[in-house]
């Protein structure tokens, strides 16, 4: 009788710990994210942009990394997802490679800096549900004048080149609308709002593929306009194409992007 008390007992202890055991709240969860970005931050990032972020000068005076304290989510996903960051040197122009990071390190990396200030948070863009032919629109209006009409990317007049966008996610293009990197402009939601964005990350979506029969109707509205929009497309990318031939300076500066030379 008494062995079958303390059995009892243990089987009340066992089950009050299992159900009073305290859970890891989300908060917790989100404060050990930060926690490992803090760790893969001092590793990988401090030397450049300082301990706490808040940017880092060499002992000549020159700017080793920038304050990532307005960076935010959006800053920190885009340099992170398209692997501009971490920089090898300062002197390296940051352009787009394969990220240094697993999925997981990013989302540590991106909450430890976005935990620093009040920079953009990345918008949640629901691309599946945006009309094309609108993203179409504003994706001419705003990007195309710097990226050209078919994303293939184009030199500037001034400081870098606007990139193709041939690699770029949906995700990846909210961040930089959001961010504004480089000489590209931040667009705000009070300018273009999260559906509109998702238009516009749908329609590079598109522009990656624009052979894909079936997956991306436009508003679907069957052959004939989908022909028309297509016809109109190619004639703007060969006239944009033209242009860009005509206006492109044949003098190159030494350093500019695609101007690698091979070693040996
Ligand atoms: C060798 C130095 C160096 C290292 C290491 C480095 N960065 Fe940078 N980072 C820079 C420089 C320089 C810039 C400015 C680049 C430019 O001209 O656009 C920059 C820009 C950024 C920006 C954009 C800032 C803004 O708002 O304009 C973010 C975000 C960023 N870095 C995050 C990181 C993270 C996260 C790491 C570590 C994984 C990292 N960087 C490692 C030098 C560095
Ligand atoms: C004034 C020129 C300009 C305009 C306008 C502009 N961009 Fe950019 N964009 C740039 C430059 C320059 C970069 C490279 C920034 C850097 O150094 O990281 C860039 C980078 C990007 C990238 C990252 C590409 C990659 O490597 O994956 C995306 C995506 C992008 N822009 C989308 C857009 C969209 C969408 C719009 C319109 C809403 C837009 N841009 C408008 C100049 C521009």
């Amino acid at each position: 009788m008494k062995r079958l008390g303390w059995v009892v007992l243990a089987i009340a202890v066992v089950t009050a710990t299992a159900v009073f055991r305290p859970r890891p709240s989300p908060a917790g969860a989100a404060d050990s994210l930060v926690a490992d970005g803090r760790r893969l931050f001092l590793l990988g990032c401090s030397s450049c942009h300082g301990d706490d972020g808040a940017g880092r000068r060499t002992s000549a005076g020159e700017i080793r990394g920038p304050s990532l304290l307005h960076s935010g989510e959006a800053g920190a996903y885009y340099e992170l997802s398209t692997g501009r960051m971490p920089l090898a040197d300062t002197t390296e122009q940051p352009h787009r490679k394969r990220p240094a990071y697993d999925d997981a390190d990013q989302a540590a990396l991106v909450a430890f800096v976005a935990s620093l200030g009040d920079g953009p948070p990345l918008p949640h863009l629901e691309t599946n549900r945006a009309a094309l032919a609108p993203g179409g629109a504003l994706f001419r209006a705003n990007c195309a004048p710097c990226h050209t009409a078919t994303g293939a990317g184009a030199a500037l007049s001034y400081g870098r080149a606007a990139p193709p966008l041939n690699e770029s996610t949906a995700a990846q293009v909210g961040a930089a609308v959001r961010t504004g990197p480089g000489q590209m402009p931040v667009f705000g939601p009070g300018v273009l709002t999260d559906e509109q964005l998702a238009g516009i990350a749908r329609y590079v979506q598109y522009l990656r593929h624009p052979d894909d029969r079936g997956g991306l109707p436009i508003g679907r509205t069957g052959p004939v306009p989908e022909g028309a929009v297509a016809w109109f497309f190619g004639i703007g990318a060969f006239l944009a194409a033209l242009s860009w031939i005509g206006t492109r300076s044949p003098v190159r500066r030494p350093g500019e992007r695609g101007d690698e030379v091979p070693h040996g």
